[in-house]
């Protein structure tokens, strides 16, 4: 008997998928296999109930710890991608392990997403799926399937779906980012009201203070008491979520080329990112923190890509795991006005010298102020001498337009 591992969430796309796995490519079971990154219980009671209509195999698989830790490998390489905090993009690869190990131990030949021809994720599914010897299926893509079509099919099949579940929007959700797009967003001049928000509140006049703790780089604890990291996004959502803090509103560079109009919330995320450059502003030197930008925006291409277990990955992480040995320390946070913005840092790596810095010393052991004199005389000195090399060539070339200069001659 052979059997296809489907990633099936109980809506309309993966729900058509199960009779047309049987019938366009010949399976005689498919299992349905749901893994848990932090979406809310609505979605698994949905996916729940479709399974069980349906006489569906149904396996959950809880990667939640394993997501939150690589969001928080994203926080060490404060990772972003057009403004985006990656949430719908990390959690791909993930859930694509998950559902091979199912795959795998369930003796499936096949394994299969429900994703159209024209996003992202078919593109990171396949990634990991195609390093095993499964025969990959994309029923919406191959049979070039419409909305319009899956609907009339599941009618006709009268298979379990409520009409495009989710209401207008296409909704993504897990610990890390909520992502909205489709219907009316597809116009980019559309102003969305606040109906296509869930976790964030309107920014309001209110603000809140907290201080958050991170040992090499790593989130640990939200006022003096420690976390564990899915509960510490889960607590940072909700509280940074109050004030409105992350919201992105963006058109969005896919990897094929097209740009979609996206809206994301991402309270902790932006939170978290915002907190942890701010430690790394007190904690590293001018040109680490210059060159590590280099290094951070390749992370976050790879896990826009889908691809953080790339060899090139590993090798960037080496120099950020370097750099966040001294990435220690507490900030503080002050939510005010949709923003969540560092407004003060500690460390015992600091390196900064408050004596050095401040106004009120004359001389810090063997340094005064005179002896930046020397350098204030070389600073701009070589664009003085070319800057001075021009405007004498110009006097020259001035001369020679009013004829003097080749009177001269
Ligand atoms: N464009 C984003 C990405 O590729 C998120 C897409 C989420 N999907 C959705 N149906 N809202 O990472």
């Amino acid at each position: 008997m052979s059997s296809v591992a489907l990633a099936f969430s109980g809506g309309l796309d993966t729900t058509v998928c199960v009779p047309l796995l049987e019938e366009e490519y010949g399976y005689d079971e498919v299992i349905g296999v749901t893994v848990d990154v932090g979406q809310p219980a609505s979605e698994f009671e949905e996916a729940e109930e479709t399974a069980d209509a349906l006489g569906l195999e149904y396996h959950v698989v809880d990667a939640k710890e394993e997501f939150a830790q690589l969001c928080f490998d994203s926080v060490r390489a404060n990772a972003t991608y057009q403004g985006y905090p990656l949430g719908t993009a990390l959690a791909r690869p993930v859930i694509a392990k998950a559902i091979l190990g199912v795959a795998e131990e369930q003796g499936c030949t096949g394994i299969a997403h429900g994703c159209t021809g024209k996003g992202n994720d078919q593109l990171r599914f396949e990634a990991i799926w195609r390093d095993s010897d499964l025969e990959v299926i994309a029923p919406v893509r191959e049979l070039g399937l419409t909305r319009e079509w899956e609907q009339e099919y599941a009618a006709e099949k009268n298979l379990p779906v409520e009409g495009g579940s989710g209401g207008d929007w296409s909704i993504d959700t897990n610990l890390w980012s909520r992502s909205v797009e489709g219907d009316k967003l597809e116009d980019p001049g559309y102003v969305p009201g606040e109906e296509i928000y869930a976790w964030t509140d309107a920014p309001g006049s209110e603000t809140e203070e907290i201080e958050i703790t991170f040992e090499q780089g790593t989130p640990v604890a939200i006022d003096g008491e420690s976390y564990d990291p899915v509960e510490l996004i889960q607590q940072l959502n909700e509280v940074a979520g109050a004030y409105g803090v992350g919201r992105t509103d963006s058109m969005e560079d896919r990897m094929l080329g097209l740009k979609v109009r996206e809206n994301y919330e991402h309270p902790a995320a932006t939170t978290l990112l915002s907190a942890h450059e701010a430690l790394e502003g007190l904690v590293l030197t001018q040109e680490e923190r210059e060159f590590k930008q280099l290094i951070d925006q390749r992370w976050a291409k790879k896990g826009y890509e889908g691809l953080v277990d790339a060899p090139l990955v590993g090798a960037l992480e080496g120099f950020i795991d370097e750099t966040q040995k001294r990435v220690t320390g507490t900030v503080t946070i002050r939510f005010e006005g949709g923003q969540a913005r560092a407004v003060g840092r500690q460390s015992q790596y600091a390196a900064y010298s408050a004596e050095h810095a401040s106004f009120d010393t004359e001389t810090v052991g063997k340094i005064t102020q005179e002896d930046a004199t020397g350098v204030a005389k070389y600073h701009g000195f070589q664009r003085r001498l070319a800057n001075e090399a021009i405007a004498a060539n110009e006097a020259d070339v001035e001369l020679k337009a009013d004829g003097m200069g080749e009177a001269e001659e």
